[in-house]
């Protein structure tokens, strides 16, 4: 039912959480995955500055992660894309043609007032596809 899971990452403890469970499920139905990670656009003024240790730091990020899944025994790919995180996230859902999203509740923000943060409220909200949240 399910073959491309995207799993969006951004380096919390939660999105590796999700990280996990999506292979795990991968590996059970078949599925290949793919970790991806979305660099938010910065102002003109300060990329030049930071923009190559911002895109290092990404993949060592996606890299570690795809490590941690090893023993899943699943395919994996990993991404790195520019953009609003929820917005660059369900267009690669319709661009790619991924069937199903799964990704953590909250991320890497310390406010921790609501259930879920702005990304997965926005990607649950606008996906074109089914996604599935890990609390
Ligand atoms: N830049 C990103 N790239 C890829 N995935 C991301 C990114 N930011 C968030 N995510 C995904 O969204 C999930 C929820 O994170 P989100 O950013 O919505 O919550 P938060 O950081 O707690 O709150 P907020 O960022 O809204 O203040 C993460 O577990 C991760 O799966
Ligand atoms: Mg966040």
């Amino acid at each position: 039912m399910y073959k491309k899971i995207l799993i969006p990452i951004d380096g919390s403890d939660k999105s590796m959480q999700a990280a996990r469970h999506g292979a795990e499920l991968a590996a059970k139905i078949g599925a290949s995955i793919t970790l991806i990670h979305v660099i938010p656009i910065l102002p003109v003024d300060i990329r030049s500055l930071v923009m190559d240790k911002v895109n290092a730091q990404g993949q060592e990020l996606l890299d570690k992660a795809a490590r941690d899944l090893n023993k899943y025994k699943v395919h994996i790919k990993t991404e790195m894309i520019t953009g609003h995180p929820a917005d660059a996230i369900c267009r690669k859902v319709k661009a790619s043609k991924y069937d199903l999203i799964i990704m953590g509740s909250r991320g890497l923000s310390t406010v921790k007032g609501y259930l879920m943060g702005s990304v997965s409220g926005a990607v649950t909200s606008h996906s074109s596809c089914p996604v599935l949240i890990v609390h």
